[in-house]
Order: C-alpha cells, then structure tokens, then sequence
C-alpha cells in the first residue's frame, strides 16, 4: 500500500497517547467485534465457542494492522496472513471487515474524544479507517479468490486423476485421499454395499495412516436395512446426502466419529442406484459442511460412482473373457474327445462288421458254384451283418445328434428323456410342457442340450427328491425352468468358481441361450432348492 497523502497525516501532539490508550484496549475491541459479529452474520453465530480463538486471532490482526496505520501512516501489504477461506463465502468475508471496522470506528471516536481531540482529527482518523477497509477489504477479496481458484484446479485435477486411473485399488484409494488431501476432510471411508452389506473397501485419516488402515483390517461390514431408521440407512436409500454434527459417543455404522466433528454420508450412485456410501469427517473442531461443500461432494461422489462403474464394467468384462477362454478350450478338448471317441466306435464297431461283411462276401462267391447252399448262409451272413452294422451307425449318429428329436420332435424326446431319468436315478419328475413346437429347428438341439445340462446338475449336486420341468410360450418368448427341491447354492459364489475354470456347465447354458437372444436366471438359495429358467425369444412372435 502506497503512503498516505500529506494532508492526511495526523500529527498533533497528543496522538501518541491517544493511540497508546486504543492500544490498551485492544482485547476489549476484539471481544467487541467477536460479539458483533456474532450478532449479525448467521455463519458465525453457528460457530462452536472453541472455533473463537481463530476469529479473535484474526480480529487482533486486523486490529493490529489498523494499529499501525494509524501510527506510521503506511504498512506494507502481504504483512498479514488472513487465514484460510475455504469455509466462508466472499460475502461473509467482507461482512464481516465492515462489521469490524464499524466497531473499531466507534472506538476511535471514544478514545479520541477521550483525548480531547477537535473533531476535525476524528475526521482525519475516520479517512485512514475508510482506507483500510478498502485496502484489507481488496487484498482479501483477491486471496479469496486465488484460494478458490487453487482449489478449483486441484478438486478438478483430482477428479481427472479419478477418471483416468485405472486400476483399482489404486482408485478406492484415490477416492478417500483425494477426500481428505483436496476436499479438506480430516477422515474418509469408502463402502461399497453389495446385498445389503457395507464393506469398507477404503479408508484415509490426514493425521494418522494407521487408522485407515485399521479401518479396513478389522473386516467388519454393517448390515443396511431399508426397514432400519439411521442417517447411514436413509442416506443410502433416500439416497440423499445427510450431514450431521457428531454426538457424544456417536455410532455411524460401525465408525466412531471424533466428539463435535462434522460428517457427511455421501451415496454414490453410478447409473442412478447407489452401490456405494462415502463417508467423510471434519477435524474435530473444524469447519461446518456448508452447502458449498455438499454440492462438492455431490460432484466427487457423482465422478467417483462413475469411475467405479467403469472399473465394474471393465473387470466384469476381464472375467467374462477367461471364462469364454475356458469354455473356449474346454470346448476344444471335447471336440478332440468327441473326434476320438467316434473314431474309437467306428473302429470297434462298424470297421469290424465291415470286415466281416467282405469276407462272408468273399466266402459267398468261392461257394457259388462248387456249394449254393452254403454261398446262401454266407449271403444270410452278408445281410445279417449289414443289419447290425447300420444299427451300430444310427446309435454313433444318435449320439452326434439325438436322432428321436428327428423322429420323434423335441417334446416327445424330452417326455422319453425325463421318463427314462426318473427311472434311472429315482428322482420324480414331473413335467408342464407347452409352446416346444413352436421353437424353430435350430434351437430345437440347444434346448435339449440345456435340459439335458440341467438334470445332471439335479442328479449331481442337489440331491432333490423331485423336479419339475415346465415350458410355455409367454409375451412372444419361450421360457423353460426346471425347478428342484433340493439343496440349492448361492449363485453370488459362482463366478469365482467358473473363473478358475471348473464349473462351466451354467455358463455354458447362459452361452447357448445368449446365442439365440435370450437369457437364463438362476433362483437358489442354500436349502431352499434351485430354480434355472432361460427365455428364448421368438423372432416374429412365436405365441399364434
Ligand atoms: N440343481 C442344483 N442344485 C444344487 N446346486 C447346483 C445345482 N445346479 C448347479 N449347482 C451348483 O452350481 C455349481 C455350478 O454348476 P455347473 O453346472 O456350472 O458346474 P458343475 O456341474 O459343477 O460342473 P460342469 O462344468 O461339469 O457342469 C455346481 O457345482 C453346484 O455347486
Ligand atoms: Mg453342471
């Protein structure tokens, strides 16, 4: 700040003393403006009692440097630190450096007219006032303004950093930090809610690394009820963000929010429905969670779902193609089975009659002429031979492709083929068929192949005393279920297992039946039996 016009300078001789008194009051002034600004501007009406200290650090401050311009007449700029904003609004800044200095201006007056002052000098003082509060009220703004823009660039570099990374625990990780170094938040925990359970998935303290870490090796997870009536549960549902103050000995899920912190329950919604909550916590005494920051908070946890959305989308994808590769090379292997198996048959079986066939054959002429009765046995021979070698090609071929499905269609082959199982493992089977004439051929063998897949899972692992089987045409697709009532699985288990490669029969199913449009459901419950349904769409609607 440049230096003060001469005739504004205020040199009469009792000045010292005057400012030497002001001086002497200084406490008192600050308590004033403390009360003040208490009285008349909402925000720090709010603030808890221990939150004073940093307001009367800065009201001494201000004091201070009003001090000194009254006394030199001139203060370099930059010599005050004002704090940080990051909690006030620009308004209530400046607010609040006029409800100051109006306290300050009815001091000066006290004082100098204590002093004896003409009124003219009061005039002088009221002049320099006036100067400080524009030149505090100017530097303030900018540094406001260069906080909010600092913050602006690292909130939108963070949430960049979010978008791109793309591994993920590097992101979790990212998600609570980034909470904590950018957002300002002492603490922050990420759960991701999957039926109902919260499982912390990521955990930052500013101060102390070991409590995230903590965090997260306790392994504890909170059941979310929507029946349940607490913040974590409404936030979660509603889903809204809920913030709050913490009680004494508060419980938030299972975290312990630090005594008159605030915190905030973030839902994090990738594609609408929340799949996760973000939790994050002020310093103890710190700052409220304005609407500013929730509308910040908004925008991380909307940028946060999102990355979290692709991250699922993108190991769902990974997961899905080892399993394709193992079904692929299972596939691979049963061809070369397949193949050396049916030359295994053809060999034993028809190869064999053949040979037979060509030697009878040959028997049959040498006898022709010396012996007829015997060359005719050796004809009958000939015949017999060739009857049992093309039953033994219908039975290889039967099995390439069941030949009744042919002969017979699908639903009689199915009626056989549940007959002939119930007989086989004394499992009753009940059966419901409709709509199977309507399929076209093509999905004729994959339907039965399905069927077939599923009642070796009934006699495999469920231990069922019966199973129903039931098809009909509805709203235009074929939909097929076969229900058991056996022992049931958690399908949620499934995918690690086909992951590894092992169980690959379902996937298989799921595969046959995507193939032809559809999809395939599984309803089990450990106990409580198995449900597979799939549903075929009928390409021209199939339902006439
Ligand atoms: N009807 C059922 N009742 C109980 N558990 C079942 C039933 N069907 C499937 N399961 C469970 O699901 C798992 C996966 O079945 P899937 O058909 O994919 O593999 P699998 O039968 O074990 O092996 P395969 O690859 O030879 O079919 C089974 O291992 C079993 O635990
Ligand atoms: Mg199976």
């Amino acid at each position: 700040m440049s230096d003060l016009d001469p005739e504004v300078r205020v040199l009469a001789p009792l000045y010292s003393s005057a400012l030497e008194l002001l001086r002497e009051r200084l406490d008192d002034i600050v308590e004033d403006i403390l009360r003040n600004l208490k009285e008349s501007i909402p925000v720090f009406a709010q603030v808890p009692a221990q939150y004073d200290s940093t307001l009367r650090e800065v009201a001494l401050a201000a004091c201070n440097y009003l001090l000194r311009l009254l006394e030199e007449e001139s203060v370099a700029e930059g010599d005050i630190k004002w704090g940080d904003f990051r909690g006030l609004e620009l308004e209530e800044i400046l607010h609040s450096f006029q409800v100051g200095s109006e306290v300050a201006w009815r001091w000066i007056k006290r004082t100098w007219s204590e002093a004896g002052y003409p009124l003219e000098e009061t005039l002088k003082a009221a002049e320099l006032l006036w100067r400080f509060y524009f030149s505090v009220t100017d530097s303030v703004a900018r540094e406001f303004i260069r906080q909010r823009q600092e913050s602006a660039d690292r909130f939108n570099d963070l949430l960049n950093r979010i978008r791109t990374v793309r591994e993920g625990e590097e992101l979790l990780r990212l998600i609570t930090m980034g909470a904590c170094d950018v957002l300002g938040y002492r603490r922050a925990v990420l759960f991701l809610v999957e039926r109902e359970m919260m499982t912390p998935v990521s955990a930052a303290d500013r101060e102390d690394q070991a409590w995230g870490k903590s965090i997260l090796d306790e392994e504890k997870k909170y059941p979310l009820s929507p029946m349940a009536d607490n913040l974590v549960t409404r936030a979660f549902y509603e889903p809204s963000i809920k913030v709050s103050k913490a009680e004494d000995g508060e419980r938030v899920a299972f975290l312990t929010p630090s005594r008159e912190a605030h915190f905030a329950l973030v839902p994090v919604k990738p594609e609408g429905s929340p799949s996760g909550l973000l939790y994050v916590e002020t310093e103890p005494l710190g700052k409220f969670i304005r609407k500013r920051e929730v509308e910040l908070l908004s925008a991380y946890a909307e940028a946060a779902g999102m990355a979290l959305e692709n991250l699922r989308l993108y190991r769902e994808l990974e997961t899905k193609r080892k399993i394709m590769d193992n079904l692929m090379s299972r596939v691979n292997t049963a061809h070369e089975e397949e193949r050396a198996r049916i030359a295994r048959e053809l060999h034993d079986s028809v190869a064999q009659s053949l040979l037979k066939i060509i030697y009878a054959a040959g028997f049959a002429l040498d006898f022709l002429k010396e012996n007829p009765p015997l060359a005719v046995d050796e004809i009958n021979e000939v015949q017999q031979r060739a009857k049992d070698c093309l039953g033994e090609l219908r039975a290889i071929m039967s099995n390439l492709r069941p030949t009744s499905l042919d002969i017979l269609g699908l639903k009689e082959t199915v009626l056989r083929y549940a007959e002939q199982f119930e007989e086989e493992y004394a499992i009753s089977v009940s059966v419901d068929l409709e709509g199977l004439e309507s399929l076209p051929p093509s999905a004729e063998l994959p339907v039965f192949r399905i069927l077939q897949e599923e009642l070796t899972n009934v006699r495999k692992h469920s231990n069922a005393g019966s199973v129903h089987i039931r098809s009909q045409l509805s709203q235009g697709d074929f939909v097929l279920a076969v229900e058991d009532d056996g022992v049931g699985f958690d399908p949620h288990m499934l995918e690690a297992e086909q992951e590894s490669g092992k169980q690959l029969g379902l996937m298989a199913i799921r595969e046959r039946v995507e193939l032809l449009g559809g999809d395939m459901r599984i309803d089990s419950t450990p106990g409580m039996g198995t449900r597979i349904t799939v549903r075929i769409p009928m390409v021209g609607g199939g339902e006439g």
